[in-house]
């Protein structure tokens, strides 16, 4: 634990929401504020031209770490942005996304005028319905958006099969990657999509940095999204011609810090080595289902089966409201999240299967792991849980 100061003293299970910094990321963006602090791709002085090289490299981290070049590697402010800018700019009129996506990945396909959503239905055991996925494909859509691993369920979705289909018809698949990329190794050739998103602060960088990747041939035909310095090639008062990618789609000064931290990140990550943090996470979640199966009243959204699962737990506690056990975890130092997660739609589905009829959608409990929780975390939460069922069995 030594390398996670913001760990101490405490049992961190919300890392889906956002991971903890390990000290050689602060330590490295500390560096350049100290060291190398000047602004990228314009001074004509040695500082900024170590400046630029950081931001570079960092970029050349990145694509090393999804097995592709650097141009095709896009700094944005993270999952969100990255999603938005997809959202303004890829053409296509017919969007397919499933009941498991996170706002991030249904608001800013709404909001395009005209936007047909074409809606791939889960299972009851928290994956995608097949059937529901081939009358989405059937209809050929232009885009099809899915998340990569669900950040309520857990599930692991079949990325790789799904782009082969997706190619076979041309549609677009976009893949956000959030609750990927931080937790599976992760090569970008190999899993088939045209675009994957994903953000520094899920899996150990800053808050701040995200990155869009992008298949060259695709990303070449992405008009600017946003306007103003270093996207530009020659302006005149007239018009603009604009530069090459990626910088083409990184108007203004960049997140600079944020770059070299998630750089960092990347670079313990390797050294941890990503197949290693798969293994343990799949440890720890089949331990914590194991034991949380054994609390009665305890009923576990998604596949609850670790190959099929990231390291995300969601649950319900009985009749206990989520943030009454979140409250109660809380006060022994358990973080957990509670709510919906960002998720209504999937938690509208879930009541509709768990109490059909019901008009209050349900909320859930979600306990969530990285590579430095251990199972003493899972035994402080099983103990945390059965606290909670006591003191509201009480009433
Ligand atoms: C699956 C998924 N997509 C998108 C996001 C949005 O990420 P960000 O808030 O970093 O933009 C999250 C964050 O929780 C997520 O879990």
């Amino acid at each position: 634990m030594l390398d996670f100061p913001g760990l101490e003293g405490i049992t961190y299970l919300d890392s889906a929401a956002s991971s903890q910094t390990p000290n050689q990321v602060l330590a490295r963006m500390e560096h350049y504020y100290q060291r190398d602090r000047a602004n990228v791709h314009r001074g004509a002085y040695a500082l900024s031209s170590r400046a630029t090289d950081a931001y570079e490299e960092a970029r050349q981290k990145v694509a090393d770490f999804l097995g592709t070049d650097a141009d095709q590697c896009v700094f944005t402010r993270g999952t969100t942005d990255a999603l938005n800018l997809l959202a303004r700019t890829l053409p296509g009129k017919k969007i397919a996304l499933s009941v498991m996506e996170h706002h991030s990945n249904l608001v800013p396909w709404q909001q395009r005028p005209e936007a047909e959503l074409i809606w791939i239905e889960i299972s009851e055991d928290g994956r995608l319905d097949q059937a529901s996925l081939e009358a989405a494909l059937a209809q050929k859509p232009d885009i099809m958006t899915l998340t990569w691993v669900s950040n309520v369920l857990g599930t692991i979705n079949p990325i790789q099969e799904i782009a082969r289909r997706c190619r076979e018809q041309g549609t677009l698949l976009v893949v956000d990657a959030a609750q990927g990329v931080p937790h599976l190794p992760t090569d970008v050739k190999e899993l088939g999509c045209h675009f994957l998103v994903f953000s520094g602060h899920k899996m150990l960088g800053p808050t701040g940095i995200g990155v869009l990747w992008g298949e060259r041939q695709q990303l070449e035909k992405l008009p600017p999204y946003q306007f103003g310095g270093s996207m530009v090639g020659l302006v005149t008062r007239e018009k603009t011609t604009f530069a090459d990618l990626p910088q083409r789609l990184e108007a203004g000064t960049p997140p600079i810090a944020e770059a070299i931290g998630l750089g960092a990140a990347i670079d313990f990550l390797r050294a941890r080595g990503m197949a290693k943090v798969r293994q343990h996470e799949k440890e720890l979640t089949g331990l914590a289902l194991h034991e949380l199966r054994k609390i009665p009243d305890l009923r576990i959204a998604g596949p609850q089966d670790p190959e099929k699962q990231g390291g995300v737990i969601s649950f319900q506690v009985g009749k206990v409201h989520p943030h009454d056990v979140a409250t109660i975890l809380d006060r022994r130092n358990v973080c957990v999240r509670a709510g919906h997660h960002c998720c209504q739609p999937l938690m509208r589905r879930l009541t509709d299967m768990w109490t059909p009829g019901a008009r209050a959608p349900i909320a859930l409990v979600r306990a969530s792991f990285y590579l430095y929780n251990q199972p003493e975390d899972v035994a402080q939460l099983v103990e945390g849980l059965q606290e909670a069922r006591k003191v509201f069995s009480r009433g």
